[in-house]
């Protein structure tokens, strides 16, 4: 077997990027919306996802290779991708122009919103040890406090909004570049559903702001804590 050529490499890499949007990062990203959905359910509920996952055998090895190395990943590429990018936004504002153009830009706010939301829940609760039943209490805290101020309301609607457009208008362009979706009238239509299923994503986001802004409820470790 010869060796590969940089173009190979290349469009290898930029497969491997366009996958690792769909899963693992897609699909972890419609089941933690879903999950903290709960919150607008009940802080029991919501508690008990939290225990569910903090509960989970070798969690640090799960969370590395399932969301730490593809994101990663994912990030080195779209910036790679970003500035191999050439924008014709200026030049002609189609629709589909401004969707190419936003697409790179909500990539590196939520790169940014990532930083600041895992460096304030799941990096201090590791900081200070807060594991198994012990988590829950503090990382409901976490959240009370941040939605008591418009900044953290502001800085989360922007985080939810930036990645559901992202993997929206993402997961169409992966139905139009791995050639599921063909032909302009089908592309149109994966548009429309694409856009209504981002659509329900951020409702999910909303309300789970708009419920911790509204009812900050500290809990209790559900089974005495750690012991
Ligand atoms: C209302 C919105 C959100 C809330 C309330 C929320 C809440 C949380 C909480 C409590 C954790 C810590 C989980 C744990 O350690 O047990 C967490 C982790 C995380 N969140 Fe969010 N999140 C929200 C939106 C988002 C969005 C929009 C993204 C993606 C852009 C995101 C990506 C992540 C990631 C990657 C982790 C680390 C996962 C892990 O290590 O298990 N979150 N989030």
């Amino acid at each position: 077997m010869g060796k590969f050529t940089k173009g190979q490499i290349e469009y290898f890499l930029l497969k491997l990027h366009s996958l690792t949007g769909l899963v693992p990062i897609g699909a972890f990203l419609i089941l933690h919306l879903s999950l903290n959905a709960l919150r607008t359910v009940g802080v029991l509920p919501y508690q008990l996802s939290i225990d569910a996952l903090n509960n989970l055998p070798f969690l640090i090895w799960i969370e590395v290779s399932v969301i730490y190395i593809p994101l990663l990943f994912h990030s080195i590429m779209g910036f790679y991708v970003f500035t191999i990018a050439k924008s014709n936004v200026f030049k002609y504002s189609y629709p589909r122009n401004w969707m190419y153009t936003l697409q790179r830009v909500t990539g590196g706010v939520v790169f940014v919103f990532l930083v600041y939301h895992v460096g304030t829940t799941v990096a201090p609760k590791l900081w200070f040890g807060h594991h198994l039943f012990d988590a829950a209490p503090f990382l409901i805290d976490v959240m009370n406090d941040t939605f008591t101020t418009w900044t953290g309301r502001t800085i989360y609607l922007i985080g939810i909004l930036s990645a559901t457009f992202h993997f929206a208008n993402g997961l169409w362009g992966f139905c139009i570049s791995w050639g599921i979706v063909i032909g302009p009238q089908a592309q149109r239509n994966a548009g429309y559903a694409f856009m209504l299923f981002g659509l329900v994503l951020s409702v999910m986001g909303i309300a789970t702001v708009v419920e911790f802004s509204l009812h900050p409820v500290s809990v209790q470790p559900t089974f005495g804590g750690t012991s």
